[in-house]
């Protein structure tokens, strides 16, 4: 066997493809210091400026010393104590769904959640841009992969007329995301929510991104669309605006019992340990208070001011009203270039690459936070704009 690692590491390489890790130093904050720099953080999903906040941290200090470290097992051994109890119960009355369940991460529950739903003689319809983690889900199934085109749910009722036909004993799952992680725009959630009547399936909506940031209350992209209680399957997650760690299933609680009995992240994981279900639920007690609002208001007068900013330089920017604002570059050499110099001038902005995006759009994905101040927001967008016009990308 001649495949060596080195070999595979200069291929990577080659193609401008290798990637490596950059340490953050201290808090997670607007500000911080990578690579010995201070720079201004643009590539967070710390969205609200949660992952920093003194009630979360009080909430994990106490559960570590009432209930210690671990859970110390999977959860259908001896490792469901009654935090994760009572998160699900506040998951379930936040989201307004019968029951949740959590789950170890979004990639957790998204590769434990589907194969968990569907399996070989069933059918899978999934946005062309969807997450990795609901695409590993899906091959883990080994139901049918059908792939529409990005939000468009004309393409996606043809597919369904034409594949559902087929296949119609079997069962037949709508996902998608909630909000783009690369792109920053929104799923057409009430057309999905038709097609799934007309067709019997089952409809899941994966929202990392709208969890705690969009809707009135924060309960996301359903929340804002108004079909909250249309949506068989809200995933979520704790990791991004709620400032912790781990994900949720909001869902029925026949389904609830259904990912019990089949999900394998689920059974086959040692569960989430106290500190981080205190900070979670605490993270969700305080997204529905007027704080919350607050930092909800904030990011979107950032996200807003950023995008205007960077629309009236000249970038091109997808269709998009959230707080991430990507710009399509299309060359990695010059994608990671643009990243490079505005670490030089103080910003942190992660380039994304192939296979996180398709091949030939190479991006800058930014994301904002409510903490980021109006003198942050007018340095990074000058400055962007300069390092724009030097690279012939505005
Ligand atoms: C849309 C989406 N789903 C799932 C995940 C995975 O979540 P986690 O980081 O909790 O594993 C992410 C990001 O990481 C995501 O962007």
């Amino acid at each position: 066997m001649n495949r060596t690692v080195q070999n595979e590491l200069e291929e990577i390489k080659s193609r401008g493809l290798l990637r490596s890790t950059r340490v953050i130093n201290g808090r997670q904050g607007a500000r911080v210091t990578c690579n010995g720099r201070d720079v201004l953080l643009l590539c967070s999903n710390n969205y609200l400026g949660l992952a920093d906040h003194p009630a979360l941290a009080a909430a994990s200090i106490a559960a570590v010393e009432q209930y210690g470290t671990s859970s110390g097992a999977s959860r259908l051994v001896s490792g469901t104590m009654e935090l994760h109890e009572r998160l699900e119960r506040a998951v379930a009355d936040f989201k307004g769904s019968e029951a949740a369940l959590v789950f170890n991460s979004g990639h957790a529950a998204n590769t434990g959640i589907i194969p968990a739903l569907v399996g070989r003689g069933d059918v899978v319809f999934s946005d062309r841009l969807n997450h990795a983690s609901i695409i590993d889900g899906i091959l883990l199934s080994g139901a049918r992969p059908v792939r529409y085109p990005h939000n468009d749910h004309a393409a996606l009722a043809l597919l369904m007329e034409k594949h559902i036909k087929k296949h119609d004993s079997g069962r037949c799952l709508i996902v998608t995301d909630g909000v783009f992680s690369m792109d920053g725009d929104i799923a057409p959630l009430a057309e999905l929510v038709a097609l799934k009547r007309t067709y019997g399936a089952l409809l899941m909506v994966d929202d990392a991104h709208g969890c705690g940031v969009l809707g009135e209350r924060g309960r996301g992209s359903a929340e804002l669309l108004g079909v909250a209680r249309d949506i068989d399957i809200q995933m979520g997650t704790f990791g991004k605006a709620l400032g912790s760690f781990g994900a949720y299933a909001a869902v029925s609680a026949e389904l609830r019992d259904l990912l019990i009995n089949r999900a394998r992240s689920f059974i086959f994981s040692t569960s989430l340990p106290p500190s981080v279900l205190a900070a979670s639920q605490t993270a969700v007690a305080l997204v529905q208070t007027p704080e919350g609002d607050q930092l909800r208001k904030q990011l979107a007068a950032n996200s807003r001011f950023f995008r205007n900013g960077l629309a009236e330089a000249g970038f091109t920017i997808p269709d998009g009203t959230t707080q991430i604002v990507p710009i399509v570059i299309g060359s990695t050499d010059t994608t990671m270039q643009f990243s490079e110099a505005l670490l030089a001038e103080g910003l942190f902005a992660q380039g994304i690459r192939p296979p996180t995006v398709p091949v030939g759009t190479s991006r800058l994905r930014f994301t904002l936070m409510a903490t980021h101040s109006p003198d942050d927001l007018t340095y990074a967008v000058a400055r962007i704009c300069h390092v724009g016009q030097r690279l012939g990308v505005v």
